[in-house]
């Protein structure tokens, strides 16, 4: 039982404890703070000739409001769920504490139907990122639930216009609504669930208006649930300067097609060197023989002037700390399964289960022979606050694989023995069929956290499971 005067001394370090905040604010940078209401709702995805499609958005509209933000700056974003489930968002690519992650059952429980729950981290990184649900994000992403999280640098970047370009995959019925086909066996097993109408800011696109002469900065954001984009942009010549949100040495993307893997984002600097009322298609070339046109550039009139022709700019790096290679731990991380390359089984629970088992449970994938379901399991590996730690990602299936390890950004060093060009920081590395990619990092963020494939599918379907660092 509490005396009276433990009781006092309680009620006291109470009122020293609500006091003490309002002292440190006046010293405290403001919190900005959001509010996103995911519900459904209807957008008009496919343009006025088609009904309206029933979708999951946030405060209306898919993709959801862009949050943007300065560098440094705290936000508080309060999260309240009208949809019919439970939901958690994700602030993907943003180096959060453990418990503002959006990870159901391991970061924080699910935000039940009706409740609302606040995230409260500081942007230390500047870059492109995005936020997404992460409670049956193949059904919740798919039905339109993302939107993008813009962190501008401290120093504005020399662009006359900064563009945000969300690439949707949606799969339609003839009606327009959203086939209901979520989880389907034959996507989990081979590529996840690519669509039939690829949108552009939530509307299928004919042009995008530029003017000649223009400098824009592009943040492309793949936020399709299996898509992978191969972007061509036709008279042009974009050079990348940020991928994943953070700065790389400003280059032409290889063979001419920015590559975007599901999640992934990719910031172009684009010249806008054509002449005035001229028109220039955008092409997504990634799958052989199903090129299709995205949009176009169309050109205004008139010019804003003649191109620039000073160089394009290096971003200034982010605060991520450098990996010191020469003390790191390496871990081998075998991708398995999928069709054409089916495994014999898998762990699942901790029991063997036979392939044919596994595909009745909805799963076809592993880490290191583990299929995991739902959230929560054994870390497959437990890293120690400090280390640096390298991932040798070996793919020995026939698909790609984006994989996003959460809570940190990792350097890529090398692609089968060869080591990168720009060794960049990315937080989702696409993974080639065959292929092995070594990744590094410092475990410097402590607690559970995810490690995924981002074909919201194939996590699904078992290709997942969570790192320790502690
Ligand atoms: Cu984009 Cu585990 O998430
Ligand atoms: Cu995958």
């Amino acid at each position: 039982m509490l005396s009276r005067r433990s009781f006092m001394a309680g009620s006291a370090s109470v009122v020293s404890a609500t006091a003490l905040p309002r002292q440190a604010d006046a010293l405290a940078p403001a919190i900005r703070e959001f509010r996103l209401v995911a519900a459904p709702g209807q957008s008009s995805l496919v343009g006025a000739a088609h009904p309206e499609t029933p979708v999951w958005t946030y405060n209306g509209q898919t993709p959801g409001p862009e949050i943007r933000v300065r560098q440094g700056e705290r936000v508080r974003l309060l999260v309240e769920n009208r949809l019919p489930e439970e939901t958690t968002v994700h602030w993907h690519g943003v180096r959060v504490p453990n418990a503002m992650d959006g990870v159901p059952h391991l970061t924080q429980a699910p935000i039940g139907v009706g409740e609302t729950f606040a995230y409260e981290f500081a942007c230390e990184d500047a870059g492109t990122f995005w936020y997404h649900p992460h409670q049956r994000s193949h059904a919740q992403v798919g039905r339109g639930l993302s939107g993008p999280f813009i962190v501008e640098e401290r120093e504005p970047y020399p662009v006359d216009r900064d563009v945000t370009w969300m690439l949707g995959d949606w799969r339609l019925l003839k009606d327009a609504s959203i086939s209901d086909d979520f989880g389907a066996m034959h996507d989990v097993s081979h590529a996840g669930r690519i669509g039939n109408t690829v949108t552009v800011n939530g509307a299928v696109m004919d042009s995008f208006a530029v003017r000649a002469g223009e400098r824009i900065r592009l943040r492309l954001v793949n936020a399709a649930n299996a898509r992978v984009f191969g972007l061509i942009f036709e008279g042009h010549a974009p050079r990348i300067v940020a991928l994943d949100g953070h700065p790389v040495a400003p280059h032409e993307p290889e063979d001419g097609r920015v590559l975007l893997g599901p999640a992934m984002r990719i910031d172009v600097v684009i010249d806008m060197t054509g002449k005035p009322g001229s028109r220039f298609k955008v092409v997504d070339a990634f799958y052989k023989g199903l090129e299709y046109r995205l949009l176009d550039l169309g050109y205004a009139d008139d010019s804003l002037g003649s191109v620039r022709t000073t160089p394009i700019p290096v971003l200034t790096a982010n605060p991520v700390p450098e990996p010191n290679l020469a003390l790191a731990r390496r871990h081998d991380v075998v991708l398995g399964g999928g069709m054409m390359g089916m495994m014999a089984g898998a762990l699942v629970h901790g029991e063997v289960m036979d392939a044919r088992t596994m595909m009745r449970h909805g799963l076809a994938w592993a880490i290191n022979g583990v299929a995991a379901t739902g959230h929560v399991h054994e870390p497959m590996a437990t890293l120690e606050r400090g280390s640096t730690n390298i991932l040798a990602l070996r793919n020995e299936t026939a698909w790609w694989h984006p994989m996003h390890l959460h809570g940190h950004t990792f350097r890529v060093l090398s692609r089968n023995g060869l080591p990168t060009r720009h060794r960049e920081w990315q937080d989702t590395v696409l993974v080639r069929p065959r292929e092995t990619v070594e990744i590094a990092f410092v475990a410097d963020n402590p607690g559970d956290w995810m490690f995924h494939c981002h074909v919201l599918e194939h996590q699904a379907g078992g290709m997942m499971g969570t790192i320790r660092v502690a």
